[in-house]
């Protein structure tokens, strides 16, 4: 067969296709292995040499002439086209979405509690975990023999040299870093980890986050440290709660005050939550004891302030009803992801 009779015939029979079976019929009829275009393609080296490139150009456009033909009647019969990149892909197929991470709700809740002190007029500074005893301790009014050591006591490091170095304890100790590197007026916020060699069960891990708070100037009073305390507490738990003081004792404060707001489960009235008290202890504070001002050079007759000290699990516990410390160090998906 030649080229002008295949090419009638292929624009004749091609007209009276209708399904995709009979056009695959005619595909492999004319492109097939031994198809038409094949067989011409075949007899080429039995051709004059002359004639050969001639003959192979023509043989090569009625390849892709057909080939566009049987494409556009495949679109025509389907809807589709045999080559587009769309054909094997189904676009109805949800995507593959990349998840956002968020922020760990310890991290969340510090800093929701330093951006309320922030407003107040508070700088947030941070100090190092590694602390030397005598910021952690002696500075602090603690000293070496005090009972109240016990509570704070922490980890210490192998140091052959003094001064002697620990995981601190507290934040407490950039109160002395602060004052002994600023002058007063001071209003500073203190985020960070403590350590303290406390086995871990349900209320105790042996780091957790605190954060510090301390106002130093002339003329600050116990009244400032209420309102300073209620704007906070107010700003976390919400403007219905109660606050009371219950008179307690640190060493670097005095007097000293447990800070407690009213149940924020039975809103005072007694349950599990509280221990049917009504009452939950959030905090401790008081004004700096005057040892401490002395320890960093301030003259204790012309500045006075207070100071304060929280456990941020604590709060992000009592916040969202946790009942487990444990979960914020397992990094178990399905609580992270509630926050
Ligand atoms: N440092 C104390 C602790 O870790 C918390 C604290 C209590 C800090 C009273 C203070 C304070 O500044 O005045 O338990």
């Amino acid at each position: 067969m030649d080229i002008n009779s295949i090419k009638a015939q292929i624009d004749s029979e091609i007209g009276n296709i209708n399904s995709p079976e009979t056009l695959e019929e005619l595909r492999v009829k004319y492109l097939g292995r031994k198809g038409l275009i094949a067989q011409l393609t075949g007899s080429i080296p039995g051709m004059p040499q002359g004639e050969r490139a001639a003959f192979g150009q023509e043989v090569n456009a009625l390849k892709n002439k057909i080939t566009f033909l049987i494409d556009e009647k495949h679109m025509g019969i389907t809807g589709n086209t045999t080559e587009s990149p769309l054909s094997s892909v189904d676009i109805g197929l949800p995507g593959i979405s990349q998840e956002l991470g968020h922020l760990h709700p310890i991290t969340q809740v510090t800093n929701e509690i330093c951006a309320i002190f922030s407003q107040m007029g508070f700088a947030i500074v941070e100090g190092p975990e590694i602390e030397t005893e005598y910021n952690n301790f002696t500075g602090l009014n603690i000293p070496l023999e005090h009972p109240s050591r016990d509570v704070f006591d922490t980890f210490y490091l192998k140091s052959p040299d003094s001064p002697v170095q620990l995981l601190r304890s507290h934040t407490s100790p950039v109160q002395i870093r602060v004052m002994k590197s600023r002058k007063p007026p001071l209003a500073v916020v203190v985020p960070g980890r403590v350590y303290r060699p406390d086995a871990v069960n349900v209320s105790h891990s042996f780091m957790f986050h605190q954060i510090e708070g301390f106002v130093v100037d002339e003329n600050i009073k116990f009244s400032d440290l209420k309102g300073a305390l209620e704007v906070f507490a107010k700003g976390i738990f919400g403007k219905k709660i109660k606050m009371r003081f219950r008179p307690h004792f640190f060493p670097f404060t005095e007097p000293s005050a447990e800070v407690d707001i009213s149940c924020i489960i039975c809103q005072g009235k007694g349950c599990s939550v509280c221990g049917q008290k009504g009452w939950l202890e959030i905090l401790g504070s008081g004004m700096i004891h005057p040892n401490v001002f002395k320890n960093v050079g301030y003259d204790s007759k012309k500045y006075t302030g207070f100071a304060f000290g929280m456990g941020v699990e604590r709060i992000a516990m009592l916040k969202y009803g946790i009942d487990d410390i444990r979960l914020f160090f397992e990094n178990d998906l399905r609580f992270l992801k509630q926050f």
